[in-house]
């Protein structure tokens, strides 16, 4: 790593490392600043935040940063300059580019005579091509019972907030064989909220180190992981990130056992914390799209340019209520490959190899609106909204997954996953605000292979569950009812 030497005119000397292609400012009380001449981009942090004093002013950046606002509502001033496209951008990238202009160009002649007078982009998301975009720094955030490290073994590659969407995911170590599939589909960016505390931990980073150098490239470029642990269950050691960073895996030796074990969780009866983790992954996403999703569930390929694409489309709702962009869900056999297209999954449903997702187990959880037009659907080239749809009346309990923005409500921290219902809480708020439900006529996701039964009742699990949902009638619908108003048609 380079080295470079900045001055800060009205503070003092810091050291901060050279980025490939953004330069970070740490500053005191910023009013003019020495630049570097190879940084395309430049962005500064606040002097509030405790983590940048002097103390830490030697303190090494991993590679491929990219400007960051600090926290919204510290951030002071960023600076943008011309980009050097030859850093960052992998090949993919650059393919995905190419692809999307082209398709914008016919995709404006195909359409009315006329170019659309408001995009979709331009309508609803104004404020996406000037988005700020943000580094992946390691930091480490207490959030009530749990220590959170942020970013704590970033991806080798960084993106513009406009140039692609991160899926954002959680789970334990248990969970990490399914990040091939997902970064092999996803292509783009993938934040990742890993619950591990005690002596889940060790085993959690020399899983994540030994799939960055022995498993698939795309798991090194595009996964960011960010690990969390109980208070009460502190690991024995943590590395820094750059201990970790420098350590090699030897990957003729066995890798680390994940999959048939019995976690120090399990062990001691943890719950998990789902909500801590699906925020982490979600807050620490740095592009402007993000797709909150759970890690067994598969997206289906190329959508990130495709979605990209659809943005140039004019709206197809002819209100400006906010939207969030639905998948439908399926599921397939244990013996079934995970289909990758519409045309590959609608094979699959009709001949029964496929089917909803949950139908057996809770259908109206994400038994999406107009299933059956879906279905029928001639499939088109591209992306598009199939229909608009409202979390009411015979789908007031739906569990949607979609593709929003940072704009949406995170999820209360409160809900472990044993205790169910965990997702209702930001549902409601959605209702509440009017959110409408766009469906992706050729975007979807399938679960992990293997069709699910219903559970064996289980009494320990009842009780939590028991507990939790006194906690949501209880206790946190009274504030949400205070705090995000009420509808009649909106139930928690
Ligand atoms: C962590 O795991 C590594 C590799 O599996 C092992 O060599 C090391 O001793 C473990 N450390 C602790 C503190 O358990
Ligand atoms: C990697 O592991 C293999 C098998 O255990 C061993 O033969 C080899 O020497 C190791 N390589 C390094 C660089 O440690
Ligand atoms: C998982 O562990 C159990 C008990 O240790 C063993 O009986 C079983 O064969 C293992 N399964 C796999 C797939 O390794
Ligand atoms: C929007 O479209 C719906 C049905 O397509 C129609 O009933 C409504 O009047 C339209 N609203 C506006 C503001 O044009
Ligand atoms: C849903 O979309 C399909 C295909 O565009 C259309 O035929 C159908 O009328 C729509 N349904 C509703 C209820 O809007």
């Amino acid at each position: 790593m380079q080295w470079l030497n900045m001055a800060l005119f009205r503070s003092r000397l810091m050291q901060v490392s050279l980025l490939t292609n953004a330069c970070l400012i740490a500053y005191l009380s910023l009013e003019q600043f020495f630049v570097h001449e190879s940084c395309s981009q430049i962005f500064t942090l606040s002097p509030s935040h405790h983590h940048w004093n002097e103390a830490n002013s030697g303190i090494q950046l991993p590679r491929n940063t990219a400007p960051y606002y600090f926290e919204q509502t510290e951030f002071s001033q960023q600076v943008s300059r011309p980009r050097d496209d030859t850093t960052v951008n992998s090949n993919k990238v650059q393919i995905k580019q190419e692809v999307t202009e082209h398709l914008h160009a016919s995709g404006i002649s195909n359409g009315a005579p006329d170019p659309p007078p408001l995009s979709l982009e331009k309508k609803m998301f104004p404020d996406f091509r000037g988005c700020a975009s943000r580094p992946s720094l390691p930091i480490q955030s207490q959030h009530g019972e749990y220590w959170i490290l942020e970013n704590y073994i970033p991806a080798d590659l960084s993106f513009r907030c406009d140039e692609s969407i991160t899926y954002t995911t959680h789970g334990d170590y248990t969970h990490l064989d399914n990040i091939e599939t997902i970064t092999s589909r996803w292509q783009g960016p993938v934040s990742i909220g890993l619950y591990a505390p005690g002596g889940d931990f060790n085993i959690t980073t020399s899983s994540i180190m030994y799939l960055r150098d022995c498993r698939t490239e795309s798991i090194r470029k595009y996964v960011t992981f960010h690990l969390i642990y109980h208070t009460d269950h502190i690991p024995e050691k943590i590395p820094t990130t750059e201990e970790l960073m420098g350590q090699k895996m030897n990957c003729s030796v066995d890798p680390p056992n994940w999959m048939n074990v019995t976690s120090y969780r399990r062990q001691k009866g943890l719950v998990y914390p789902i909500n801590v983790a699906r925020n982490v992954a979600r807050r620490m996403a740095t592009t402007y799209f993000v797709f909150p999703s759970d890690i067994e569930l598969y997206p289906s390929v190329n959508f990130i340019p495709e979605f990209l694409e659809m943005l140039k489309k004019p709206d197809v709702s002819n209100t400006t209520q906010p939207r969030v962009y639905v998948f439908p869900i399926f599921e397939v056999e244990e013996s079934s490959l995970p289909p990758k297209t519409k045309e590959e999954l609608i094979k699959m449903l009709d001949s029964k190899h496929a089917i909803p997702f949950h139908e057996r187990v809770c259908k109206p959880c994400h038994n999406i609106p107009h299933s059956e037009e879906w279905r029928v659907a001639t499939v088109k080239p591209g992306l598009s909204v199939l229909n608009v749809s409202r979390r009411e009346g015979a789908f007031k309990h739906w569990e949607p997954f979609y593709v929003g923005t940072h704009r949406e409500p995170l999820h209360d921290e409160r809900l472990s996953w044993e205790g169910k219902s965990n997702k209702m809480t930001q549902a409601y708020i959605l209702c509440v605000r009017g959110y409408e439900f766009h469906i992706l006529d050729n975007a979807f996701l399938v679960h992990r292979p293997g069709i699910k039964k219903y559970h064996r009742y289980d009494a320990s699990r009842e009780a939590i569950v028991a507990k939790q949902t006194r906690l949501l009638k209880g206790h946190i619908l009274p504030e949400y009812k205070v705090l995000f108003g009420t509808k009649s048609e909106c139930v928690l």
